[in-house]
């Protein structure tokens, strides 16, 4: 019998500019490691991270509570977190831990879940830190891939992203505030023009096309976002200078990955990611800010190993 197992779940950048809420994409560049053991009574959060040891306040404890109560596990179980995710800079950081507790409980109690069923769970964890749920970064985290997530009901489509697709995600040294998902969801408006939604809506298919014809140019011309983007970018120094540089260097597109404040350039293997990476650091740099630019590819989603 299985006592314990290991996820390492990627980051993952969500809305890809138009497809806010809806669209998510899992990234091979950090990852969050759970373990997760059967083991004494109750849920038991260890980590020597600054994360909430509290399982009502804890992403991952959260999704391991309800699952507990859902399929009546009488087991305590103890989750141990490794957060290699920077928590607050739009990488889907709280997804990775609750994705990777879903994935982990799932193969712990051999449960088999649907994909949208183990969305479902992971996306409880999203309330600990955005206020409301949300499951584009859940499902990206979860499943790997690009990621459409249709609502009421809950339905996600998964597509393999193209071979030759590159991400520079640029993540500026920011104070950033606590519940930070929560504030940057305030500043969006609650209403939108016809014209401002038929724009999202050509880009947003434009999105789903390019990565059903494998086709990394067209995501790319496709990231734009006349809806979130400028209501958000107030709250990252110098993003209309970083998109111009990375522009300017080759991206395709660029916008806030997530809720930022990280930023994210979409490009090919055909462009130099250097070049653009670099752009966008002395975009930060005009605007006093330092930053960390992660060059990625998408990733295939976590990876579990079993435990004894
Ligand atoms: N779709 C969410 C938002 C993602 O933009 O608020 C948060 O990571």
């Amino acid at each position: 019998m299985v006592k314990s197992v290991t996820v390492r779940a990627p980051c993952s950048t969500a809305n890809l500019g138009p497809g806010f809420d809806v669209f998510g994409m899992a990234l091979d560049a950090l990852y969050d490691n759970v373990v997760l053991t059967k083991k004494g009574k109750g849920i038991v959060i260890v980590s020597s991270d600054n994360i909430p040891l509290n399982p009502s306040k804890n992403t991952a404890g959260l999704v391991a509570s309800a699952m507990k109560k859902k399929f009546k596990i009488k087991d305590g179980i103890e989750i141990k977190i490794k957060k290699n995710i920077p928590a607050g800079y739009g990488m889907g950081s709280s997804a990775a831990s609750a994705a990777a507790c879903a994935v982990g409980i799932n193969k712990l109690y051999n449960l088999k879940l649907t994909d949208e069923e183990l969305v479902g769970f992971a996306g409880i964890g999203e309330k600990a830190s955005a206020g409301i749920i949300h499951y584009d970064n859940v499902a990206a985290s979860a499943l790997g891939g690009f990621v459409i997530v249709k609502t009421t009901p809950l339905k996600v489509v998964k597509i393999q992203p193209p071979n030759d697709l590159v991400l520079c995600v640029a993540v500026p040294e920011l104070m950033v505030p606590e519940k930070k998902t929560k504030v940057s969801r305030g500043v969006i408006p609650k209403k939108v023009s016809l014209s401002d939604m038929i724009k999202n809506i050509s880009n947003a298919s434009g999105i789903v096309a390019g990565f059903s014809e494998r086709n990394s140019e067209l995501i790319g011309r496709s990231v734009q976002d006349v809806i979130v983007e400028p209501a958000r970018k107030h709250m990252i120094p110098g993003f209309d200078k970083v998109k111009k540089n990375a522009l300017t260097a080759g991206a395709y597109g660029v916008t806030i990955s997530g809720a930022g404040p990280s930023v994210i350039a979409f490009t090919d293997k055909k462009h130099d990611s250097k070049k653009i990476s670099n752009a966008m650091k002395r975009g930060f740099k005009d605007a006093k800010k330092e930053s960390n630019v992660f060059v990625c590819k998408p990733s295939k989603g976590p990876i579990i190993k079993k435990g004894k």
